[in-house]
């Protein structure tokens, strides 16, 4: 009986030991530091140059539709090109999180940000202060005259002075930042181009499906934890809450050329063309069609024919709108 107690007695005082211990450990993980290295990128005050990142901004990359908060978004769908003060909010199962000002203000914006640590921010997903960001935009293997085109228009937005909340992680969120989150870089295997002219090849489309548009970030199912990529590239069915009615998610759709379970098998050039071009049907849906309404001719041209050349994978995604899985 004696020694059953003092048995029982360690254990829960190994049980507690433990279970501090981890605490303590997830909680000192909360403000660790990565290190990479600052692009060569500047900007500059070209006319060109400036015409190259507005478009990226508001269009195929949609900065816009991400770092402009909700009641903001009336104004961006009718093409007005209002500055980016940030305070967007993703609610995830790992808590909230907030689009930063990215607006030349220098205290709530990127104004004593250097155009390097902003370049570093994007193409290597490690933040200003060195803390590694979730991987939600998909820019790491941007060109250096796109990154430079990007950074170059932000720097002469006018500067918008609004304070947006950090991250509010709940405590699954604390545990998956101390053990799973990393800065995601560029992609291995693939050039990082310092110029990239857009025409309507399947090798640009490539470029802007993956890494300006991000098709593929939400046209493949991923972990809502961590952002990592689960389902095969391109085969839908990645189910994201909405930031518009709290309790429902939209799920993605498959955008590989399978013949059943495709969704745009059957369409020509032309009606995926009008399809972008008509914009958002359904209300909840999270795709920024907005921004992607304003894209070039040329820039569909060259996504459709990219995504011809996908391997067909099978795989039903079912309705769009769902009830969140809990
Ligand atoms: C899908 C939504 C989304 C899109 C699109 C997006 N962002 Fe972000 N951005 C975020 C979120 C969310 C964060 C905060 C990430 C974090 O704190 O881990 C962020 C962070 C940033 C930061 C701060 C990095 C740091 O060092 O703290 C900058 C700068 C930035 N974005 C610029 C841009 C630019 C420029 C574009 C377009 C080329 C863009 N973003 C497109 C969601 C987006
Ligand atoms: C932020 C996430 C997101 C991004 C980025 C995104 N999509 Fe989508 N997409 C969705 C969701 C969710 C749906 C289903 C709801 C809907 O139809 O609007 C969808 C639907 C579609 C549809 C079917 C529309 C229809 O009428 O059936 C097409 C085509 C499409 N996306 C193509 C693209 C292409 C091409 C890109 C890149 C240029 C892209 N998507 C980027 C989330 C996204």
């Amino acid at each position: 009986m004696r020694t059953l107690v003092k048995i029982l007695k360690w254990t829960l005082i190994v049980l507690v030991l433990v279970i501090g211990g981890f605490v303590a450990f997830v909680f000192s993980k909360q403000s660790k530091t990565y290190d990479a290295e600052y692009p060569d990128i500047t900007a500059v005050q070209d006319s060109a140059v400036l015409a190259r990142g507005e478009y990226l901004v508001y269009g195929p990359a949609h900065c816009s539709g991400c770092h402009s908060p909700i009641e903001k978004q009336a104004a961006l769908a009718s093409g007005e090109h209002i500055p980016l003060q940030g305070g967007f909010l993703f609610p995830l199962p790992i808590g909230n999180l907030y689009t930063p000002n990215i607006t030349p203000d220098p205290e709530t914006g990127i104004g004593k940000l250097t155009d390097q640590q902003i370049a570093r921010s994007l193409r290597y997903g490690v933040g200003f202060d060195g803390r590694p960001l979730f991987d939600v935009m998909p820019f790491h293997n941007l060109s250096d005259e796109d990154l430079q085109a990007v950074i170059s228009y932000l720097r002469q937005m006018p500067p918008v002075k609004n304070v947006v909340p950090k991250k509010e992680l709940n405590f699954l969120g604390k545990v998956v930042y101390a053990l799973l989150i990393e800065p995601i870089g560029p992609e291995a295997g693939v050039d990082i181009p310092k110029k990239i002219t857009p025409d309507s090849s399947a090798k640009y489309g490539e470029y802007l499906a993956n890494y300006v548009a991000n098709c593929r970030g939400c046209h493949t199912n991923r972990d809502l934890k961590t952002g990592a990529y689960i389902g095969e590239y391109y085969s839908g069915g990645f189910a994201m809450p909405s930031t518009m009615q709290p309790g429902k998610a939209v799920v993605s759709c498959n955008l590989t050329p399978d013949p059943e379970t495709g969704r745009i098998f059957d369409w020509d050039e032309q009606k995926f063309i009008e399809r972008i071009r008509k914009g958002r049907i359904i209300p909840l849906s999270e795709m920024p069609w907005d921004q992607f309404q304003q894209m070039s001719d040329t820039d569909l041209k060259a996504i459709y024919a990219y995504l011809k050349t996908l391997k067909p994978v099978k795989k039903e995604t079912g309705t769009a709108v769902i009830d969140l899985p809990s």
